[in-house]
C-alpha cells in the first residue's frame, strides 16, 4: 500500500469484512488535522482490490483538500464498498457498514456518494452517530438531507464564476452547456441551468434520464462518447472521474470545464494541459463542495439553512479568486487550489503539533 502512487502520507487505512452480509470495505483517512475526517461512502464494482484501495486513497485526499478550501473544521476521509454480483446492499448490509464506522470512534464520519442512497445512510445511522446526509428531521431544523441538490447549486454558482472570468458575461442566458451524467447532481444542475436560460446538451448511460431532461428542459441528447467534445461554452462532467486526459483534452471544443465529478483530471499534468489549451478549469473539489458543506454543517449541529446557503454561495467567490490568481500568475487553476489547501492543512498540522 505504501508504494501505491496515490498514497500521500495517509493517517489511517483499514480493510473491513463481514461474512454475514458480504460487506467488503476500505476506509481511508487522509488527514484529521482540521477535524474529524469526513467524506462519503462509495459503492462500486472495482476491477480488483488495488483499484478500490487507489480510489479510497485518492478520494480521501481530495476530501482533505475540499474541506480545507471550503473552510470546514473537518479532515478528509472516504469509504469505498467493493460491490460484486453477490452483494445485495440492503439495510442489513449498511447496518454492518455502520458498525464498522462506529468502531473507528468518530475519526471518520460517513455520508452518501455514488451508488449509496439516503435510505442507506438511515440504516448506517442505526449503528453509529458518525453519519450525515440523513433525511431532514425536526431535530436538525432544515439543515441536512440529500446533499446532491446542494452540490448542484455549488456547481451552478461555480459555472457562473467561470463564465464571468472566461467569457466576461454575468448571465448564462443563451450559453450552451454540455452535461455528462444525469444522476442526483446532474439532473438538479440541468434544472438550475435551464432556469437561468442556458441551452443543454446531455448524455447518460440511462436513456430514461436523457429523455426526462429532454422533456423537462428541452435538452438535446448526445451520444455518451461524444458529449465531452461538443462545441459548447461549458462542459460539466457530472459522471465519473478521470475524464480529462492527455488523449481527451486535445479533442475538447469548450472554453470552460466546470462540473461535479470528483478527480476529473487523470494526472497532475492535465491541469497544465487545460491551461495551455486556454480552457478554464474549475477545480473539481472546489466547485463540488456544496454537498459536503451541507452534510458537514449538519454533522456539526448547524440548524439554520441560511447559514448553509451562505457558505455554499462562498464557492462562487472562492473560484473567482482562484481564477484571478491563475490569470495573474499564469498558473493552472488546480495548482492554485492545491496550494491553498496545502497551506491550510500545514497550518493546522503546525498548530496541532504545537498543542501536543
Ligand atoms: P449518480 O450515481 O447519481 O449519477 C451519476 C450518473 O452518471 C448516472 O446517471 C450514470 O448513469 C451516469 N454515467 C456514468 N458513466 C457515464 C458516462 N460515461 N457517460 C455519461 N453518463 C455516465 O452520482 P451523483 O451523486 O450525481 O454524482 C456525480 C459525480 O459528482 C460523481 O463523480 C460524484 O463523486 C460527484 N460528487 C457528487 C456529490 C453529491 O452530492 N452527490 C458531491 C460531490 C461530488
Amino acid at each position: 500500500m505504501f508504494e501505491n502512487e496515490s498514497f500521500d502520507g495517509h493517517e489511517h487505512v483499514s480493510f473491513h469484512f463481514d461474512g454475514t452480509t458480504g460487506l467488503k470495505a476500505v476506509i481511508a483517512i487522509h488527514s484529521s488535522a482540521l477535524g474529524p475526517a469526513m467524506g462519503g461512502c462509495r459503492a462500486w464494482s472495482y476491477a480488483n482490490e488495488t483499484a478500490a484501495l487507489t480510489d479510497a486513497l485518492r478520494l480521501s485526499r481530495g476530501m482533505s483538500y475540499k474541506n480545507a478550501v471550503a473552510g470546514l473544521p473537518l479532515g478528509g476521509g472516504k469509504a469505498v464498498i467493493l460491490r460484486d454480483s453477490s452483494s445485495t446492499l440492503d439495510d442489513h448490509f449498511f447496518e454492518s457498514f455502520g458498525g464498522v464506522v462506529e468502531k473507528l470512534g468518530g475519526r471518520y464520519v460517513t455520508a452518501e456518494d455514488v451508488g449509496v442512497s439516503e435510505r442507506s445512510m438511515v440504516a448506517v445511522a442505526r449503528r453509529t452517530s458518525y453519519v450525515s446526509g440523513l433525511p431532514l428531521r425536526a431535530s436538525s431544523g432544515s439543515v441536512g438531507g440529500d446533499p446532491s441538490p446542494k452540490t448542484a447549486l455549488g456547481v451552478f454558482l461555480g459555472i457562473r464564476a467561470a463564465v464571468r472570468s472566461r467569457l466576461d458575461r454575468s448571465d448564462l442566458g443563451g450559453l450552451v452547456v454540455a452535461v455528462q451524467g444525469l444522476g442526483n447532481v446532474g439532473r438538479h444542475l440541468c434544472q438550475l441551468l435551464h432556469e437561468a436560460g442556458a441551452k443543454l446538451l446531455v448524455a447518460d448511460l440511462s436513456a430514461k434520464s436523457v429523455d426526462e431532461m429532454a422533456s423537462r428542459y428541452g435538452a438535446t441528447a448526445v451520444a455518451v462518447d461524444e458529449i465531452l467534445t461538443q462545441q459548447v461554452d461549458v462542459v460539466a462532467p457530472c459522471a465519473m472521474g478521470g475524464v480529462l486526459t492527455e488523449a481527451s483534452i486535445p479533442a475538447l471544443r469548450t472554453k470552460i470545464i466546470a462540473g461535479a465529478a470528483n478527480n476529473q483530471l487523470r494526472e497532475g499534468r492535465d491541469g497544465q494541459r487545460l491551461f495551455d489549451a486556454g480552457i478554464l478549469y474549475a477545480p473539481d473539489y472546489v466547485i463540488n463542495a456544496g454537498g459536503i458543506i451541507s452534510a458537514g454543517l449538519e454533522f456539526l449541529g448547524e440548524k439554520d439553512a441560511s447559514v448553509v446557503n451562505f457558505r455554499i454561495a462562498g464557492i462562487e467567490k472562492t473560484l473567482a479568486e482562484i481564477f484571478a490568481r491563475s490569470r495573474e500568475t499564469r498558473t493552472p487553476t488546480d495548482r492554485i487550489a492545491d496550494g491553498i489547501a496545502r497551506e491550510r492543512l500545514s497550518a493546522a498540522h503546525g498548530s496541532s503539533a504545537a498543542r501536543m
